[in-house]
């Protein structure tokens, strides 16, 4: 039993193995309705609970998609509804959870509910987003840059806006999978040292360059995010929006990247806020790629943590 708390914690060779299963299962699906069930069911008789104490549309479809294309069936919980909400413990709430279902997916705010339920839990639990990391949307982005251009060893990312939670994982599959990053953005949004930290000591260059134009110099990839995230406080908007301005992904900022650099998003997006729309839906944009590799990238994370 294997869990998959973040990708820093997951060893290089098992994020491999899962990137590789994702792609595989996905060709081997190509052209198929999209309840159709998959050839090999490893879900098959298997309960998975997806928590959710955030809003979500992507995490919470394609989870539930993909546990039924391999054959289980899911329970979806919002964690207000839940007595979780209402005072029981992480720990009591693991240990029960475990009686009833094979797995556990969970989006929460603190990174410390994600621990606690995995320390207590029987089977294995999947972070579906914390305030800290998005470990699942990185994976769903590395399978999406291979498809498009190979191997990401070696390339070079920029990372523009808030030093955000989705960027902090991004940072954490830089040292794993071996490619190198650049953050561009306002100082009092910088990415958490400890995120850099860890990418540089598995040998990835890590930049942070407050000028746009100049960080994406030869860049490979240019990723943005909301500038606004669910954990920020809605009053901090106006602040925030005024300091990220200059970090707004459109076609000029685009052309002094390299000729095929790529774009992504996780989403949702703000059309014309972080990124303008003739960005998001230009020819270098893979934003719905991205977005559909979120349901083969977590199939994959879930045949991984079962053994099956
Ligand atoms: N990218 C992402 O996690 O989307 P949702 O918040 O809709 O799940």
């Amino acid at each position: 039993m294997n869990h998959f708390l973040d990708i820093h914690k997951t060893d290089p060779a098992e994020l491999r193995k899962i990137i590789d299963q994702a792609s595989a299962t996905k060709q081997a699906r190509l052209g198929r309705p999209k309840a159709a069930l998959d050839d090999e069911l490893p879900l098959k008789d298997r309960m998975v609970a997806l928590i959710f104490e955030k809003p979500s549309t992507r995490t919470r479809v394609s989870f539930d998609v993909g546990v039924r294309q391999m054959g289980g069936q899911t329970m979806v919980l919002s964690g207000k509804d839940m007595q979780l909400g209402h005072g029981e413990t992480i720990a009591d709430t693991a240990r029960v959870l475990s009686r009833y279902v094979d797995m556990i997916m969970i989006r929460t705010f603190d990174e410390t509910v994600l621990t606690e339920m995995a320390e207590y839990a029987d089977v294995p639990v999947i972070n579906g987003l914390t305030d800290r990391t998005h470990p699942c949307q990185i994976m769903a982005d590395v399978l999406t840059y291979e498809e498009h251009r190979g191997p990401i060893k070696g390339k070079k990312v920029v990372w523009t806006g808030d030093g955000n939670n989705v960027c902090a994982s991004f940072l954490h599959a830089a040292g794993q999978f071996g490619f190198d990053m650049t953050f561009t953005g306002p100082a009092q949004l910088d990415p958490e040292e400890e995120f850099m930290g860890f990418a540089r000591s598995k040998g990835s260059t890590i930049q942070v360059e407050r000028d746009p134009f100049k960080a994406v110099e030869g860049a490979d990839l240019i990723v943005a995010d909301t500038w606004v995230s669910m954990h920020d406080s809605q009053s901090s908007k106006e602040r925030r929006h005024n300091m990220l301005r200059p970090y707004q992904v459109n076609d000029h900022l685009m052309s002094h990247a390299k000729d095929d650099a790529l774009f992504m998003h996780c989403l949702p997006a703000h059309r014309e806020e972080e990124v303008t729309s003739a960005v998001m839906d230009g020819p270098q944009s893979v934003i719905f790629d991205e977005a559909e590799n979120r349901l083969h990238a977590q199939k994959a994370i879930m045949r991984w943590c079962l053994g099956a």
